[in-house]
């Protein structure tokens, strides 16, 4: 079996149903359930003996020990991770508890079961950690995509948070000689998105009539990759990947936000138009820039392309196009995630205006 930490949020669980759905073996997922952790996204894995969860914290060392011992996986895939930018700017400590001290923890009970396994499991065995684009920092209009060897220059605490974690696998790596794998990827977008981030909150806002909040300009650039895709690219690095290398993941397609929105708001128009016959871009509202915004993301990934073979399968077009349709046919699970906590979010980032609207 395999074991996922993470596999309640958006990419986790996107990957956990891929995963059994093409045949994979069982799955232990281990996931806090914080707000952002969903078992409704795993609703379709009900009674399936395939996938075993466990709720709980990845810094318990105790519980990943036990876990560990009981279950025996031939490989970890680490999800588990604060993730919302805004939020780590709001308050940071989180973000160093789950995304430092939980590796640290999850990297060392890994290292004493891996140490003690025979020696054709321990060969075998491998710990993939699911990062991030944003460790690179942000790029100059015209500078070059990241590759794995751009410098590392986080500039929030998610992504100084995400970056240490990273330097933790390199070292548990070159020290112990764990057989870890680092993904650092782009922005993902699909179904089961918390709508904190910016295109499922567009899909939920411009469907409730609400206001659009657009930071700054609008013209920050980053790449987005459809979550399948994401989820290809971490079985074929599992797969095939050389043991210590990271690669980068991206869907060749860098666009700046307000063409994004734009794109929700045209697809709206078409999918589910407003009853007064007006376009969803008019509730568009340029608000305050995230401070320390970084201005462009752009990922190279020829490497993963050269090594593995992998490359994204869908375009932005057709990615955004199914994204807004499984919104739109999923009112519930919308409702389900838009609970009071999610309010008390809405208040904080975006005024109490914004919440009540
Ligand atoms: P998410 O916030 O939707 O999900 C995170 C999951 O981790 C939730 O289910 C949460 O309950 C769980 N979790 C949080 N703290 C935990 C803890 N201490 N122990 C166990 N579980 C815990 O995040 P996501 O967007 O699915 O991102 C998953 C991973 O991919 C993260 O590591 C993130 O940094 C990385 N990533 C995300 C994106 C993106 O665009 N969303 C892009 C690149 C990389
Ligand atoms: O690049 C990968 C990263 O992408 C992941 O590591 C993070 O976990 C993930 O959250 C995402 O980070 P971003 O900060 O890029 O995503 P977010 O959806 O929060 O914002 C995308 C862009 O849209 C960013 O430039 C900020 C802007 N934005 C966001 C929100 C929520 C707005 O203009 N308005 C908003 O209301």
């Amino acid at each position: 079996m395999i074991f996922v930490t993470g596999g309640a949020g958006f990419i986790g669980s996107n990957f956990v149903l891929d995963w059994l759905a093409g045949g994979g073996e069982p799955v232990l997922n281990l996931d806090k359930l914080t707000y952002a952790g969903n078992l409704a996204n795993l609703a379709s894995l009900q009674g399936d003996a395939r996938h075993r969860f466990v709720q709980g914290d990845i810094g318990d060392t105790a519980l990943l020990e036990r876990l560990l011992a009981e279950h025996r996986p031939r490989a970890v895939v680490n999800f588990a991770a604060e993730s919302h930018v805004d939020r780590s700017i709001h308050g940071p400590g989180e973000f160093i508890q789950t995304n430092v001290v939980g590796t640290f923890r999850l990297l060392e009970a890994v290292r004493q079961y891996w140490q003690a396994l025979p020696a054709t499991e321990k060969e075998a065995f491998r710990l993939l950690h699911v990062s991030t684009d944003e460790v690179y920092g942000t790029l100059a209009p015209d500078a070059p995509a990241f590759t794995e060897q751009h410098v590392v220059e986080p500039n929030s605490p998610y992504s100084a948070s995400k970056a240490a974690s990273d330097h933790l696998v390199r070292a548990w790596h070159h020290t112990y000689g764990l057989p870890v794998l680092t993904t650092n990827c782009s922005n993902n977008y699909g179904p089961y998105h918390f709508p904190e981030k910016l295109i499922p909150l567009m899909i939920v806002n411009a469907l409730a009539g609400k206001p659009l909040p657009v930071y700054g300009d609008g013209m920050q650039i980053r790449d987005w990759l459809y979550v399948g895709d994401h989820c290809g690219a971490i079985r074929r690095v599992l797969q095939a990947g050389r043991v210590g290398e990271t690669y980068n993941i991206g869907g060749w397609n860098e666009m700046p936000n307000i063409e994004i929105v734009r794109t929700v708001c045209a697809l709206l128009d078409e999918l589910r138009p407003r009853a007064d016959g007006q376009p969803y871009a008019s509730q568009i509202a340029y608000v305050q820039d995230r401070p320390g915004h970084d201005r462009r993301y752009a990922i190279d990934a020829r490497k993963i392309e050269r090594e593995l073979g992998w490359r994204p399968a869908e375009t932005f077009a057709t990615g955004i196009r199914k994204t807004v349709q499984w919104y739109l046919d999923h009112p519930d699970w919308v409702a389900q995630v838009q609970s009071g906590a999610y309010r008390d979010w809405v208040a904080t980032q975006y005024g109490a205006a914004a919440a009540r609207a």
